[in-house]
């Protein structure tokens, strides 16, 4: 019966042994040894960037099918900001161009009132605070100097939902793009809870409309 166990005892130590030194005797000190499942550690698919010899031009990331749009733009919209490039350059005149131009392609539904409320919160309300009367929280610690109130904006600037669209895709001074965290439909959305902002803290400003960018009111 010790015999016994004793063999076993034996026999596991030498399987353990063999095995290890299987898996030590390699060449390369990359190399992770005996794979029992290759296809599990190195996936058969092309990485994105990866030389593929299936193209003439060996390019592993194909560029988009004609006629692909990307999530987030307007194919239809009137106003087509689909080109691969937004079409207004970064300077005065381009700002005033998009505030002419854009127009907000989404309708101000409740429930996309909702998603702008939110995005804005997010990614706006630190620096130009909940009510957007440009106090937010790192404004308010001393962090950062305040944007001011964009109703003041409006009366200063005539700003308008496109040149909104406008600042929020190339930043302005202090503010920086934004364009890489909000999609295209997400800055559409943000605009309307801003003019919702604007609506609330001075009733008579008229904002959304393009032609009528900004008229001032006696009362403001
Ligand atoms: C880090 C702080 C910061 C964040 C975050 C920020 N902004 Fe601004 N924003 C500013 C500052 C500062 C200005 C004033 C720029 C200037 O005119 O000098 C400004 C100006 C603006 C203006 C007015 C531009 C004009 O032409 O008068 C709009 C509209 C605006 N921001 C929208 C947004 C939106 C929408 C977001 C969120 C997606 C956002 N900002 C996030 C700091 C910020």
């Amino acid at each position: 019966m010790k015999i016994l166990k004793y063999k076993i005892q034996l026999s596991l130590a030498l399987t353990t042994s063999a095995l290890v030194f299987l898996n030590s005797c390699k060449n390369d000190p990359l190399s992770p040894g005996i794979e029992f499942m290759p296809d599990m550690y190195r996936s058969v698919a092309y990485k994105p960037y990866e030389e593929n010899p299936n193209f003439k031009d060996l390019l592993g990331a194909r560029p988009p099918v004609q006629g692909t749009v990307s999530q987030g733009e307007f194919p239809n919209s009137a106003f087509n900001i689909n080109e691969a490039f937004y079409p207004f350059p970064d300077t005065n005149e381009g700002y005033e161009e998009a505030g002419n131009k854009l127009k907000n392609p989404l309708p101000a539904t409740p429930e996309n009132l909702k998603k702008g409320a939110d995005l804005y919160v997010k990614f706006c309300s630190p620096c130009h605070g909940d009510a957007g009367d440009g106090n937010g929280s790192i404004v308010a610690n001393g962090k950062f100097p305040s944007p001011g109130k964009y109703w003041d904006r409006v009366l200063a600037n005539g700003l308008n939902d496109g040149k909104m669209f406008h600042v929020i895709t190339y930043g302005k001074n202090l503010m920086g793009s934004h364009a890489s965290q909000l999609t295209k439909e997400e800055r559409w959305l943000v605009i309307h809870h801003i003019d919702e902002l604007v609506k609330k803290a001075a009733p008579t400003l008229i904002v959304n409309s393009t032609e009528a960018s900004a008229k001032s009111s006696k009362k403001k």
